[in-house]
């Protein structure tokens, strides 16, 4: 078993990841790929001073180091696990005599783009590289050691979020490198999460509260697909139905990879010109799936249609008189709730509740009234995600609803009624099932006042291994 702790094993993922990423930019010797080289090599010595050696890589999408898992989807980690799934690598092991040579060697080999399994091992054997091994996908079998994760079923819908996150993000570098991206990925990831939101639709709807502001195109079209997909379920469309929603608002953006990073991400208002060009991302987008494979037409056409609006005074304007099937009003009713409850350079992030008063204000305009309707329904009155107030004054997360009192969902405690932030939150069940009484609810609280990452706290309870 490795030595790292938790933060350490997560530095040397994000050391790792981040020397790959550079050795495609810099030549091994220049100081921007020769520090954090150092720094991974140091890391690494330092986990293997055990004597035995040490392994990273994913298990169900999820990465891990040894004997830690990293179930919130940092860049970094986002970063190796779409290399990782294209490289067809399950597993990297290292083991004790490994020098810097071959570390620095098997970071280059690594960093390569389009270089597999097959390729790599040969690749690494070429150069001398003895003291790591590779696993492939599928031959997780492979001995390494006592690592029994074991991932719980909240751990398993967030592997979904993270293997669509993948999906997405290779799509979208796909379009950036002028390819028109494979739809499998995508397709098989959906499939998994219809299954889930059939089930257990509020817990991929938690999930929607990560809210990663460094890749919020990608976490946004996921949040959006979750969301369009639950909202489906809610009006008891049709299984096929649900998954083409989730397919289609999971791409619904997907156009904004060809709009200029810099009107992208400009904080503050844009000039029309530029808002002009940001106009354009259905339509860019719609095209690419056009041409996809597998992807039935109406999903271009949702995606052509998002931003049209109920009133059709949106965009694209030529396509105002087209024919569209409700699954825009769906999937436009997710990408409002999403764009509000997210925190970007210019606005304030929005807590659910509050967005659903919000959304209110667009029914029957930019909204189908009727579909915001079910959407609050589906939501309820204090949405999963939501942080509030309890009237022992303690502060909780909203995590899962209560079919038979949407006024008492399950909660977890975060901090304590003397204002204690606890280390580890408590779960609590505001009303026992024979009509005992807890706590009951008195106030939403915003999550940036009292400094908490909601989505961490999303994730935060689960079962790691031990
Ligand atoms: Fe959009
Ligand atoms: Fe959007």
């Amino acid at each position: 078993m490795g030595s790292l702790d938790k933060p350490n094993a997560l530095r040397l993922i994000t050391l790792f990841s981040g020397s790959v990423k550079g050795m495609a930019f810099y030549p091994p010797s220049h100081p921007a790929i020769r520090q954090p080289l150092m720094e991974l090599y140091k890391t690494l010595t330092t986990a293997l001073s055990g004597g035995e050696y040490v392994s990273w890589g994913l298990i169900d999408g999820i990465m891990f180091f040894d004997d830690h898992l990293f179930l919130s989807p940092s860049t970094a980690i986002a970063d190796l696990t779409e290399r990782m799934m294209e490289k067809e690598i399950a597993r990297i092991i290292a083991n004790p005599s490994v020098s810097f040579d071959e570390l620095e060697l098997f970071v280059k080999l690594f960093s390569s783009r389009n270089v597999r399994f097959d390729t790599l091992s040969a690749q690494m054997a070429e150069g001398g590289i003895t003291s790591i091994k590779l696993v492939r996908h599928g031959d997780e079998s492979f001995d390494h050691g006592d690592d029994d994760a074991e991932i719980t079923s909240d751990g398993d819908h967030i592997a979904s979020y993270n293997r669509a996150l993948s999906a997405v993000r290779m799509i979208c570098s796909d379009i950036e490198l002028g390819r028109i991206p494979g739809s499998a990925p995508l397709i098989k990831v959906v499939d998994e999460m219809v299954a889930i939101t059939m089930e257990e639709p509020w817990s991929l709807l938690g999930l929607t509260m990560i809210k990663d502001y460094d890749n919020y195109t990608f976490t946004h079209c996921v949040n959006v697909g979750v969301l369009s997909m639950a909202l489906g379920a809610a009006l008891d469309l049709d299984i096929m139905s649900v998954r083409d929603l989730g397919i289609a608002g999971q791409l619904h953006d997907i156009g904004k990879v060809m709009i200029p990073k810099n009107i992208l991400n400009k904080p503050g208002k844009f000039s029309s010109a530029e808002y002009d060009e940001m106009k354009r991302h259905p339509e860019l987008g719609s095209k690419i799936i056009r041409e996809m494979d597998g992807l039935a037409p109406h999903i271009s056409s949702v995606v052509l249609g998002h931003h049209l609006h109920y009133d059709r005074s949106g965009y694209p304007q030529w396509a105002t008189q087209l024919p569209f099937n409700q699954m825009i009003d769906i999937v436009a009713v997710a990408d409002t709730y999403d764009a509000i409850t997210t925190l970007r350079v210019y606005q304030h992030p929005v807590n659910p509740k509050r967005a659903l008063d919000e959304m209110q204000k667009l029914k029957g305009t930019i909204l189908n009234g009727s579909i915001v309707e079910s959407f609050i329904e589906m939501m309820g009155d204090y949405p999963v995600g939501t942080l509030v107030r309890l009237d022992t004054n303690e502060v909780a997360l909203v995590y899962r609803p209560n079919p038979l009192d949407g006024k008492a969902p399950l909660v977890r405690i975060v901090i304590d009624g003397e204002g204690k932030r606890l280390r580890v939150p408590r779960e609590q069940v505001l009303i026992g099932p024979d009509g005992s009484r807890y706590a009951e609810i008195v106030a939403v609280v915003d999550p940036l006042l009292k400094d908490i990452d909601i989505g961490q706290l999303i994730t935060g309870g689960i079962t790691e291994a031990a």
